[in-house]
């Protein structure tokens, strides 16, 4: 870079160029290129403001609006040529709209500063961020409604601390990530809601002297109202970091799913084989299939919930109002959402294609002694014991079926009276795996019925 290329847009009062590591530190634009749809667009808008208010002339407002259209045919046909000694997007836009309508060029940003300029910019990106993520998760949630559905009565183990607690359908346990993939849509959606608000305006902290109409703005691109407030306007990142943390929680709820994929694909649980599009084998051990994209799926969480760290420290004890540390909080968030949406996507289609292996699922689910709390809830019930003492008897009984090598119902009655006299052999009915799920009738139970009725409501909502 020549020392004496001054900044044209702000060099006015210095009197050399900056140095070049000073440049290339401070320089956005490798990562804030992104923004230059969003940056048109609120362009467009304030120019056509400004000329409605008579702060420029109708004519000078007509040619920025020209220019900038040009601009954005310049970018979207890959023939624009961004140049890093203007720092960022928002003035390699300005420089070029300078290069084709000349001096007036230099009236667009009247009334205007970066700061307020960027914050619009960032919160325009998010508002659709968040759309498309919405619809990601949505699609994901179908998938996993539509297999409920299917295998409503398909039996596995639950588990607790990862080991086999109560028999419970692979449709419940499938539908227990459409609520928490619902409630992340929910969470994007409030953050949106809160986010869509318009900073335009605020110019550089204070407000302008200029008789602007930031309403005419904020209505042109789309958001429901001007911030009310100049300084928070231009300092606050909090709908970043609000949209970090929503794409957060649900990268975690994608990381425990890609766990248990991988958990239950593993040859020694075998619940589930990975369909051959979603797995990858070994170079030197050719017996593998690796459940490579549930691992990714899985590690993914940990960058996106860095990007949220990462931001949260910037933010954290930064004074009001705009600070050149704010330009950190782009990286991650582009990061996040860019990884988010890849995740969803990979784990979509995963799970579009996964294959239960249900007589496997449902051995396991009768063979770790999962129906003795249906046993206990018998004597509970048929006898009239205290769940206490139930438990203490139940647990008698599974240590002699470990002890026999069996399965609770395969001890013989008198074995069981041996234990307690007033055990009949109406005991069995409830051993039976089948019957252990259909009986958990409770309000969100694991009841088959109950089951079908949940992924049908759900089909019908996200479809
Ligand atoms: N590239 C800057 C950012 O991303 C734009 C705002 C610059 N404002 C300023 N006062 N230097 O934050």
């Amino acid at each position: 870079m020549s020392k004496d290329h001054k900044n044209k847009m702000w060099g006015g009062r210095f009197s050399t160029a900056p140095a070049d590591v000073m440049l290339a530190f401070n320089a956005s634009l490798d990562f804030d290129k992104r923004l230059w749809q969003q940056d048109i667009a609120g362009s467009l808008a304030h120019g056509a403001m400004l000329a409605k208010c008579g702060i420029i002339t109708k004519k000078q407002g007509a040619s920025i609006a020209r220019g900038l259209k040009q601009i954005q045919k310049e970018i979207a046909a890959g023939k624009f040529v961004f140049k890093k000694e203007l720092e960022d997007i928002h003035m390699n836009i300005e420089s070029r709209l300078h290069e084709i309508i000349g001096a007036d060029a230099g009236r667009l940003h009247t009334a205007r500063s970066r700061n307020d300029q960027v914050a619009t910019d960032f919160r325009l990106y998010l508002r659709d961020g968040i759309d498309a993520l919405s619809a990601h998760i949505q699609a994901l949630a179908l998938v996993l409604a539509k297999k409920a559905q299917t295998h409503a009565s398909d039996i596995m183990p639950g588990f607790t601390h990862l080991q086999i607690a109560q028999p419970i359908t692979y449709g419940h346990y499938l539908l227990a990530y459409v609520e928490m993939f619902s409630r992340d849509m929910a969470r994007l959606s409030d953050a949106r809601a809160r986010l869509n608000e318009s900073p335009l305006g605020a110019a550089a902290l204070a407000g302008t002297a200029f008789a602007i109409d930031r309403k005419q703005t904020a209505k042109a691109l789309g958001f429901s109202h001007p911030m009310a407030n100049s300084i928070d306007a231009v300092s606050s990142r909090d709908f970043a970091i609000e949209t970090l943390s929503a794409a957060s929680i649900c990268a975690t709820h994608l990381s425990r799913l890609a766990e248990e994929i991988v958990i239950f694909a593993s040859p020694a649980y075998g619940f589930l084989t990975l369909p051959d599009a979603f797995s990858t084998g070994s170079s030197i051990m050719p017996q593998k299939r690796n459940p490579d994209a549930a691992e990714l799926i899985r590690a993914k969480s940990g960058r996106i919930i860095g990007a949220l760290t990462g931001l949260l420290v910037v933010m954290k004890g930064l004074p009001l109002a705009y600070s050149k540390d704010m330009q950190e909080d782009k990286e991650g968030v582009f990061d996040a959402l860019d990884n988010l949406e890849l995740s969803l996507t990979a784990c979509t289609g995963m799970m579009a294609s996964i294959a239960p292996n249900t007589d496997i699922m449902h051995k396991a689910a009768s063979a770790g002694f999962a129906t003795a709390t249906d046993l206990a809830d018998w004597l509970v019930r048929e006898i009239g014991m205290p769940f206490r003492e139930a438990h203490h008897i139940t647990g008698a009984l599974v240590a002699l079926a470990e002890k026999q090598g069996t399965t609770l119902s395969d001890i013989d009655l008198t074995a069981m009276q041996q234990i307690d006299l007033r055990i009949t052999k109406d005991v069995y009915s409830v051993l039976d795996v089948k019957k252990s799920v259909a009986s958990r009738q409770s309000l969100g139970g694991t009841a088959p019925k109950l089951v079908k009725r949940a992924a049908q409501q759900w089909i019908k909502k996200l479809s």
